[in-house]
């Protein structure tokens, strides 16, 4: 892929008006999400349910990618179709989750490193092969009394930028993921601040390799109250000190910033996002959404594991994306909710 292409897919990635599904649970993670609808995770139940996601009517006006995993990229539709192709042919373009997990990190009580760069070069010509036009790393930064250490935070940017170059050699446009987590009793003051040493260390290590930012998306959290703090901010603080801290630590050319849901309720991640682009039509890049659980979670509970639900559940996927389509450019409220 040319220098063009990367930009053509970082761009499209962040069109006007769209974002990315993000369907790429691990296999354990899935386990706890069939869990919850109390449906077992065997490789053709976890099959089914991404076929109907993959092939919902309609969901490529909202979606403009979908990030799979590795499982998930090899196999196809109820008719056979490879689910590569099944979203390619309705324009929609797949990625692919490449880490390989977080673990723990060694001598850092409660810090946690990715893993996944071992192989990466023919892994990713692999997806490559396959369809993949973009891809994904995530790092879990951890708000704590010592936490986050710098040196988790190094470690864990030096690996989005290995990984990155990668991708850009491959031809894959790079989506570089650094999560603070919510699940903490921190201020939404304490998200900013590790969120922009987060920030300024993974822009800093991206040009000492030489990464071409025009051609990374990033996708990260939101500057938010940690769920277990007494005080939370309101909706249009989170939205203000989310920008704040994103036009300064984030390079102008970059094409495009897309958020994670990290636990938000649904509501609450569109209602976030709006508030974002409502108040700033002016930003250098599109912000936008790649959630997994905020888009998914009405889905899977309408579907709950029954083929007679399947349309029910497509309804709920493709509510939610439009509802997170208008967000992206401030243009969705809360009657939008009730209007279906
Ligand atoms: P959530 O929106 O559920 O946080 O998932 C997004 C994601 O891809 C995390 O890596």
């Amino acid at each position: 892929m040319s220098a063009a292409e990367l930009e053509t897919t970082a761009k499209a990635m962040v069109a006007k008006g769209k974002g990315i599904l993000a369907i790429d649970e691990s296999t354990p993670t899935i386990k706890k999400r069939f869990d919850t609808i109390d449906f077992e995770s065997t490789e053709q139940n976890r099959r089914a349910y991404r076929d109907l996601l993959i092939t919902n009517p309609g969901g490529n006006r909202f979606i403009s990618g979908m990030i799979l995993y590795d499982e998930t990229i090899r196999q196809a539709t109820s008719d056979g179709t490879p689910f590569t192709k099944s979203l390619i042919d309705h324009g929609i373009m797949p990625g692919i989750k490449v880490d390989t997990g977080a673990k723990d990190f060694a001598l850092h009580t409660n810090e946690k490193i990715t893993e996944g760069l071992d192989g990466l070069r023919d892994r990713l010509a692999e997806y490559k092969s396959l369809g993949a036009k973009f891809a994904k790393w995530r790092a879990v930064i951890t708000i704590g009394g010592n936490t986050p250490t710098q040196a988790c935070v190094e470690a864990n940017v030096h690996a989005l930028a290995r990984y990155a170059g990668l991708c850009q050699e491959a031809g894959i446009v790079p989506m570089v993921e650094p999560e603070v987590l919510m699940d903490a009793d921190n201020t939404i003051e304490r998200c900013y601040e590790v969120t922009e040493m987060t920030l300024l260390a993974l822009f800093s290590a991206l040009k000492k390799q030489d990464i071409n930012v025009e051609h990374t998306i990033l996708k990260t959290n939101m500057v938010i109250s940690g769920k277990q703090c007494s005080k939370q901010a309101n909706i249009q603080e989170v939205a203000d000190q989310t920008v704040r801290c994103l036009v300064k630590n984030v390079p102008a050319k970059l094409p495009g910033i897309v958020f994670l849901s990290g636990g938000q309720s649904p509501k609450l991640a569109t209602a976030h996002l709006n508030a974002m682009n409502a108040s700033n039509p002016e930003l250098p890049w599109p912000l936008s959404f790649s959630y997994g659980r905020a888009l998914q979670e009405p889905c899977l509970s309408a579907w709950a594991g029954k083929e007679s639900n399947i349309e029910e559940a497509q309804k709920a996927l493709l509510h939610r994306s439009k509802c997170n389509s208008h967000a992206c450019t401030g243009t969705y409220n809360a009657d939008m909710e009730s209007a279906t």
